[in-house]
């Protein structure tokens, strides 16, 4: 992918003005009567997604006008970069100057293309960007979100935990953080046993991947997420229609490390911490089984119901780690759940939280930053849905109603009340192509935490 912008500079460009249905008639009476008769020749009314060229008098493009919905939506223009001719654009019309950096981030978001594997129809269109807008924010946020979605899209066979692992050390590398795993045998040595034992079947060892960035200073943010390299199930094998997607049950590790990677380029005043535990939950003579019992890191003992809920067992012994060093905010992602999905669809991400501060802070960046969540309930009623008769807990409860919650009430167990926790129990993935979000993976809950970090701990 060439990089979607430029950043200033005298390189001549093409105007795209924007135009919505309310302000099409300001804009139209300001042309003059050539251009007004191609407008109404060409039937252009402003609509959603009209696009048009304005032809000079040499026969050249003179400008394109485009009609936009809103422009307040990120991916207000995201549909742009793809369907014009190549050659370099700038952004004018009502209200555009306020919105460039949002719009330009949905202009960056909607160039994306995964071409690892296959080789795309290139796009060529290059938004120019005036010297007085925020490349670094524009170009980190963009490049976060394109990084979670590569790392989702890439097969498990490529993206195993050693992969993800790799990709940790070299951002360690490149922004001067420290990087340290724990693999394999080791996971249990160093008391990681719920890590080991799901990861225990597969040829790709298990690992617990941290990074450590900041100084010592500054508020200190722990991220973990969900590393399950591929979930076929376990015994409790999946169907066939439900393992399909399953290379992107890394995705909430796929989110920490492009919001880690925001963090660490936009350099914001924290001390950030990042645990993902990396397993693949695959079928061995070695899987661990329905009815075994793991005594975790916390020394909870876990009764496995189902081998399928493997997520919550790699990251009890994660958050148990997180905590032992006291962090002023923890949040974790997971692809945890299907209940989370069939609660509040595939497009929005659920979010659990026992901070009430904390929950209204994300539910507003949400809003602001238009990255959708929803928060869901943390109901204490529930928790004996996962009493087990042989150990302290089963890792799924005896029903399947209410899901994401038992899933988030087991998670609670190893974080204590006075440690501000956030749960992400995300899709991670487009079931369906709309403006800058094409089929495949994707970064959902990143901008939402950047904006409420920022909010936090950005120096004014
Ligand atoms: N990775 C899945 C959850 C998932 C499935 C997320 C589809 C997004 C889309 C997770 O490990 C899982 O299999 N969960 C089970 C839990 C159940 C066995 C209690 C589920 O949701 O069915
Ligand atoms: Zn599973
Ligand atoms: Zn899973």
């Amino acid at each position: 992918m060439i990089d979607p912008f430029i950043y200033g500079g005298k390189e001549a460009s093409v105007p795209v003005t924007l135009v919505s249905s309310s302000s099409f008639n300001r804009f139209f009476n300001k042309l003059n009567d050539a251009q007004k008769h191609w407008l109404e020749q060409n039937h252009f009314t402003g609509k959603t997604g009209q696009l048009l060229a304005v032809p000079a008098v040499d026969g050249g493009i003179e400008k394109m006008v485009y009609g936009v919905c809103n422009l307040d939506n990120y991916y207000a223009i995201a549909d742009l970069p793809a369907r014009l001719p190549p050659g370099v654009y700038t952004l004018e019309g009502t209200g555009v100057k306020s919105r460039l950096e949002s719009l330009a981030i949905g202009w960056g978001l909607g160039c994306y293309q995964f071409d690892r594997y296959k080789k795309c129809k290139a796009i060529e269109a290059r938004l120019k960007l005036p010297n007085s807008s925020d490349h670094p924010r524009i170009h980190s946020m963009v490049a976060a979100c394109s990084r979670a979605r590569d790392l989702i899209n890439t097969p498990a066979e490529d993206m195993m935990p050693q992969h993800l692992s790799a990709v940790v050390a070299e951002l360690a590398q490149t922004y001067a953080g420290v990087y340290d795993e724990i693999v394999g045998d080791d996971l249990l040595s160093a008391n990681y046993p719920s890590i080991y034992t799901v990861g225990r079947a597969s040829i790709n060892q298990p690992r617990l991947i941290e990074l450590n960035w900041g100084d010592a200073g500054n508020p200190c943010v722990t991220l973990v997420g969900k590393g399950i390299c591929f979930d076929s199930g376990g015994l409790d094998i999946k169907p066939a229609a439900g393992m399909r997607t399953m290379k992107k049950d890394m995705g909430g590790a796929a989110q920490v490390i492009g919001l880690a990677q925001l963090i660490m380029s936009l350099e914001l005043p924290i001390r950030l911490r990042v645990l993902i535990p990396a397993a693949e939950n695959a079928i061995a003579g070695n899987s661990y089984r329905p009815g075994d019992v793991i005594k975790t890191r916390s020394g909870v003992t876990v009764e496995i119901d189902n081998t399928d809920a493997e997520g919550r067992l790699v990251l009890c012994d994660a958050l148990t780690e997180a905590c032992e060093s006291k962090p002023d905010l923890l949040i974790d992602y997971a692809t945890l759940t299907g209940a989370a999905r069939v609660a509040v669809g595939t497009e929005i991400s659920a979010f659990f939280c026992n901070n009430r501060p904390l929950a209204e802070e994300v539910r507003t960046a949400g809003e602001t930053v238009d990255d959708p969540t929803w928060e869901l309930p943390l109901h204490k009623g529930y928790r004996s849905l996962l009493e087990s008769h042989v150990a302290d807990t089963v890792n799924s409860a005896s029903t399947p109603f209410g899901g994401a919650t038992t899933a988030a009430l087991y998670l609670q167990n190893f974080v204590p009340d006075n440690i501000p926790w956030l749960h992400f129990d995300i899709m991670a993935w487009n079931n369906r192509k709309r403006a800058g979000r094409p089929i495949g993976g994707e970064a959902m809950g990143i901008r939402a935490v950047y904006e409420v970090l920022e909010k936090r701990y950005a120096a004014s």
